[in-house]
């Protein structure tokens, strides 16, 4: 069952009805104004920071749980209404007395627009951030659909956040004293704590003229009432209210006249500014608000004309950015995701990592390290000169050992001390994430940035050097099997075995009561073999071979202790726990094969010599893999083990518990490509993707235009339902398992592979590709039905050896054909 539909032509995804399982959301706004909105227009704006600079209110573990930020009200206020039509009505299809008659919406890439009609009223709105603004912009158009004249008010209303989304929902003795708005113009100014610390506010603007204003919610509501019934709503009127203390809103009321068939426009503005600390009051010595910097911005795109015109720049800068990348494969669903929606989710994951979505509540997580570094190998392609940045300023939050704070706040990109570190695979993940940056760019000049630990001034020393201490991390901290000590966890962040909580509401990822000195993960083991050969790559090229050298020797050192301790006759194991007892071992009751160790090894190489690699994927095929994807792990978890830790704390087969956890689905997609089996490669591939998974949706509930962080495991009573959407490494593991290791299109340090692992079904496919200032238009043609195997590859029309297309070309267009055969 579907409740929408792609209109790919439009790179839009159509909801047509409102009551989807679970609020179907999008993101506006891709530099430092955010914005979440639901189907029904629900939603938080925050300004880089979800937590420390939030906008608008979301209310926690509300019902229904889409509602916030966007609260618009039509009333008919035709006296002759007739008996049975509503009075009011809610254009974005949110809960009210008046259920709409049409709706849909459609979450494009970067906006969401609404039609909905009600009683021969049609209301078209459309949101969207435009570039380079801190402000969303809300357009309202109204149509008189019926054959009298209609006298309507529109009322457009937000409810303020008192900045900080966590003290703002706890603090309420300190903070229901301190509101504070003005109103100038028609404009709402919201400038709570601008009088001591802050230099920053809010407003909400409107076009037109507002036949009044509330800036006091209780005003606005009602005593008992809530954002169903309001009663200036139903009343026909704002009261003009300011808020002193208590919730502060922006409310506007525009009245509209409208002749049969005509068409009224309003256009809203939510913005964020900042003023100089020591210019913050106009005139100075006062304690108003200086209004300069936004007054223009707020004259400009209060005009139609304006409004349209940043609508198409931003979209535009949409299609700019997908360019780098487009194929044309026999199967829609690749397509569409290759082509629209995962470089889309990239943008937001890089944008906000795991800190808001409908599931991440804004106030917990930051930016994750090793979130944030795997989140790059998707995007980077896209926003080379952004994941440039976000290199410098996660390096900056690594320790002197090497090691790294597990995550940072995006607004002060300090580490955060509450999490802290200890992580053992965190470091290792940037090593990856530079390597993919220097092969997608060439720009090996990276890695002489100079960047400090801790961002402690004085500490600084080269990005090259930050990773060579990432590896020394893990090679300083060796267990008894010769594998990387565990840690806090790896990956795998319920995986904590030197935690042994006893006690409810301890954090399983901070209180750690063992040494450390025995768990161990082959995990990581595996992910410093892969980082190592990365390392390696790039300290041959920059000149250092005897470097190069001792990295291979302990990169071989780590992969014999693999196969002396971590392998498993069958699989890989997945740790050895503090009493040295294997985890993911066929000896092992529950939890007998992980999906982990199989990915990650067999990425970096392990046993594709002889057979192994596919013995493990064998097991994976056989043990893991369902029709709703790869379980993380099985048997999953039945009762909570001391020595485990979070793991074992989930009922069977939710999140870390045996879910199918679809960030570690793309390792075994990119380890079958490695073994050269394409059909297994992109059936695993299929079964995640959300598009291909549409058709259920009354099973998936979650948006399929995205992937979702988990989707419940076979253990699971609710088996096949996703969960966590948007917030995943799903997004970039997914587009790099099927761009680079299933179409094979891989950046290298030297050039652009062009070596193809498809479904042997497969005549070809086509692809656009930028690289390096050049784009190649790729033409991959399968005669003879296999999944690899590259017999020709012309370039500009010549043969060349080899599939690796030079970087040296020229830059500009150039063809590229290739013959996979036998
Ligand atoms: C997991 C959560 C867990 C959290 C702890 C995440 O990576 O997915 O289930 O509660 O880490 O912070
Ligand atoms: C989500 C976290 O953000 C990520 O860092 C972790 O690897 C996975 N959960 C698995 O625990």
């Amino acid at each position: 069952m579907r409740y929408g539909h792609f209109d790919d032509d439009r790179r839009e995804y159509v909801i047509t009805r409102p009551d989807t399982p679970l609020p179907w959301i999008n993101y506006l706004g891709t530099e430092d104004f955010l914005s979440l909105i639901s189907n029904t227009a629900g939603g938080y704006a925050f300004y880089r920071d979800a937590r420390l600079r939030r906008l608008t209110r979301f209310r926690y573990n509300n019902v229904p749980p889409d509602q916030g930020s966007r609260f618009l009200y039509l009333r008919d206020d035709d006296t002759d209404r007739p008996p049975q039509a509503p009075l009011f009505w809610r254009p974005t299809g949110q809960p009210s007395p008046a259920p709409l008659e049409n709706y849909e919406c459609r979450h494009g890439l970067g906006y969401t627009r609404l039609r909905t009609s009600q009683s021969g009223i049609q209301a078209d709105l459309r949101f969207f951030v435009p570039l380079g603004e801190n402000l969303e912009i809300w357009q309202i158009r109204v149509t008189n659909q019926r054959k009298r004249p209609a006298r309507l008010s529109l009322f457009a209303v937000v409810e303020f956040c008192l900045w900080d989304a966590w003290d703002d929902a706890t603090n309420y003795q300190r903070n229901l004293s301190l509101a504070e708005v003005e109103v100038e113009d028609g404009v709402i100014y919201h400038k709570t704590e601008y009088r001591e610390r802050r230099n920053h506010f809010a407003y909400f603007a409107c076009s037109g003229t507002p036949a009044g204003y509330d800036t006091q919610r209780s005003a606005f509501l009602g005593d008992y009432r809530g954002w169903e019934t309001p009663l200036a709503v139903t009343a026909g009127r704002l009261s003009n209210s300011i808020a002193h203390g208590w919730e502060p809103i922006g409310a506007h009321q525009l009245p509209m006249e409208l002749e049969p068939g005509a068409t009224s426009e309003v256009i809203l503005l939510l913005g964020y500014a900042e003023n100089p600390a020591a210019s913050k009051f106009d005139p100075p010595g006062s304690q108003t608000l200086d209004k300069r910097i936004v007054r223009p911005t707020i004259q400009r795109l209060l005009e139609p004309e304006a409004v349209e015109q940043a609508f198409r720049e931003s979209t535009a800068a949409w299609d700019e950015t997908r360019s780098a990348l487009q194929v044309e494969t026999p199967d829609p669903h690749t397509n569409r995701l290759v082509n629209i929606w995962n470089p889309y989710q990239l943008s937001v994951t890089f944008n906000v990592s795991r800190s808001a979505s409908y599931f991440d509540t804004g106030i917990g997580r930051g930016i994750g390290f090793r979130d944030a570094s795997q989140d790059l190998l998707g995007s980077l392609l896209f926003i080379p000169d952004r994941a440039r940045r976000r290199l410098l300023d996660l390096a900056a939050t690594q320790l002197p050992d090497g090691g790294a704070y597990h995550q940072y706040q995006p607004l002060t990109k300090i580490g955060n001390n509450d999490i802290g570190s200890g992580f053992h695979d965190d470091p290792l993940w940037l090593v990856l994430a530079t390597a993919a940056y220097v092969k997608e760019t060439g720009d090996f000049d990276i890695l002489n940035e100079s960047v400090p630990f801790d961002n402690a001034v004085g500490t600084e020393t080269s990005l090259e050097d930050h990773l060579r201490r990432a590896l020394r991390f893990t090679l300083d901290r060796i267990g008894p099997h010769g594998l990387p000590l565990i840690g806090r966890a790896d990956w795998n962040d319920c995986l904590n075995l030197n935690c042994f909580s006893d006690s409810p509401g301890q954090s399983f990822q901070t209180t750690v009561n063992k040494d450390g000195k025995i768990a161990e993960s082959v995990f990581i083991a595996g992910l410093f073999i892969l980082a190592s050969q990365e390392m390696v790559a790039l300290v041959e090229r920059r000149g250092y071979p005897a470097e190069a050298e001792s990295l291979v020797d302990a990169a071989h050192a780590m992969e014999t202790a693999v196969w002396d301790a971590g392998w498993d006759g069958a699989w890989f194991r997945r740790a050895y726990d503090d009493a040295g007892r294997p985890i993911g071992s066929a000896e092992c009751q529950e939890g007998q094969i992980f999906i982990e160790p199989q990915g990650i090894c067999i990425m970096a190489g392990l046993g594709l010599q002889d057979g192994r690699a596919r013995t493990a994927l064998d097991s994976v095929a056989a043990r893991l893999a369902t029709p709703h994807g790869i379980v993380l792990h099985a048997p999953a978890y039945r009762r909570y083990y001391l020595h485990l830790g979070e793991i074992s704390s989930y009922p069977p087969g939710y999140k870390e518990n045996g879910s199918v956890f679809c960030h570690t689905n793309p390792w075994i997609m990119i380890a079958e490509a490695r073994a050269g089996r394409g059909d297994a490669a992109f059936d695993y591939y299929l079964r995640i993707n959300p598009s291909a998974r549409e058709e259920q949706s009354d099973v998936h509930r979650c948006e399929p235009y995205v992937y979702a962080q988990m989707i419940a495991g076979r253990e699971a009573p609710t088996y096949g339902e996703a969960k966590n959407s948007w917030l995943t490494g799903a997004a970039a593991w997914a587009h790099v398992a099927m761009t680079q290791w299933i179409l094979g299109i891989r950046p290298e340090f030297d050039g652009l592979r062009i070596d193809p692992c498809i479904p042997s079904a497969w005549d070809g496919f086509k692809a656009s590709r930028a690289f390096r200032g050049r784009n190649f238009r790729i033409v991959v043609r399968n005669p003879d039905k296999v999944c690899r195997g590259v017999v020709e590859m012309k370039v500009d029309g010549v043969k060349v050896p080899g599939v690796v297309v030079s970087a040296d070309l020229p830059e500009g267009e150039h063809s590229v054909e290739i013959r996979l055969g036998r």
